[in-house]
């Protein structure tokens, strides 16, 4: 593993690799890294002759200055596991960059002028919701792309939305890079993995897991419910899980929304039939003791 900074220094990597003809695999991340990232990078390492992996906090993405300055940077840590994951597995790839720019690096013209948008894909659920998130996320992205030039990228299924604005975003700008959408990691208790679960206390941790568990539980109801009454249900049964159950501190789950929605155009489905040719998916925002947890469940 070689970890790189400067923006030039990549590319003069990634230039090197593309006259032996080496095939390049990007996974972009935040760092702050888990099983979750770890089985991406594991992915491209086996996919690829090279891997870039990009570590990098990206302000433009973040519409809540708090959630920017809260997020965790564990640069040296993230690059313990990474090392660590390359001596337990198999890999094809010879060599894996660590890309970590600052944001200089990355924005050296300052804060980007560059709009994208994504129609119909970004006006339900995170869209509305975080202004600008998409547009932010691709511009880093594109960035990415630019530099890496993989002929592979990355993403896991958890932003299921994220994946749906990339395959958007490459169709508008063209690349012919391969989107891997990759199965998301659960811990043990089912809680989807994410940096942001550190941020649970011990108790809302322990209570966390009822999301997916709700979400499992619809999946099973789908087989005999109308797409609105299983929405309904998961909402209400969330929503009134501290009237039922035994929640210390004032601890509630409040649901911010969940859809059921086509899989890959993402508009909301109003009968099971209507996603029968791209399948459905359940997608749900909960904040729990303030942090605001993200999850899918495809029926
Ligand atoms: P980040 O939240 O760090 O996630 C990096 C990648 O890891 C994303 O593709 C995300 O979907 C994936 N991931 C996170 N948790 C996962 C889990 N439990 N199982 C499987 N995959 C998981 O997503 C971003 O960063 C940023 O928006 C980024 C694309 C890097 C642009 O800044």
């Amino acid at each position: 593993m070689k970890q790189i900074t400067r923006a030039a220094d990549l590319q003069s990597a990634v230039k090197q690799a593309k006259e032996q003809n080496l095939e390049i695999g990007l996974v972009p991340t935040m760092g702050a890294l888990h099983e979750g990232h770890l089985s991406l990078i594991e992915r491209a390492l086996k996919e690829n002759d090279m891997v870039v992996v990009s570590l990098f906090v990206n302000p433009i993405q973040f519409n809540n200055k708090e959630d920017l300055e809260k997020y965790p940077r564990t640069i040296d840590a993230d690059l313990k596991l990474i090392e660590s994951l390359i001596a337990r597995i198999e890999c094809r790839a010879k060599e894996l960059l660590a890309f970590t720019p600052s944001v200089e690096e990355m924005y050296p013209q300052g804060e980007p002028k560059e709009v994208y948008h994504f129609g119909p894909i970004e006006e339900v659920m995170e869209g509305p919701r975080r202004p600008g998130h998409f547009s932010g996320v691709a511009v880093v992205v594109r960035r990415l792309f630019d530099l890496a030039q993989p002929k592979r990228a990355y993403f896991g299924e958890k932003d299921y939305q994220q994946i749906a604005v990339i395959r958007s975003l490459l169709e508008q700008i063209k690349y012919p890079i391969e989107l891997v959408p990759c199965p998301i990691v659960r811990a043990d208790d089912g809680l989807a993995l994410s940096s942001r679960n550190m941020r649970l206390s011990p108790a809302a941790r322990a209570m966390a897991p009822a999301i997916n568990a709700t979400l499992e539980q619809a999946a099973e109801m789908a087989e005999y419910e109308e797409v609105d009454d299983v929405k309904e249900w998961v909402l209400d049964t969330l929503a009134s899980y501290h009237e039922v159950n035994d929640c210390p501190d004032g601890l509630r789950f409040e649901p911010e929304y969940f859809e059921i929605v086509d899989a890959v155009t993402l508009q909301p489905i109003a009968e099971w039939a209507n996603a029968e040719q791209n399948g459905a998916v359940g997608c749900i925002a909960v904040w729990l003791d303030g942090v605001r947890l993200i999850d899918i469940v495809k029926f």
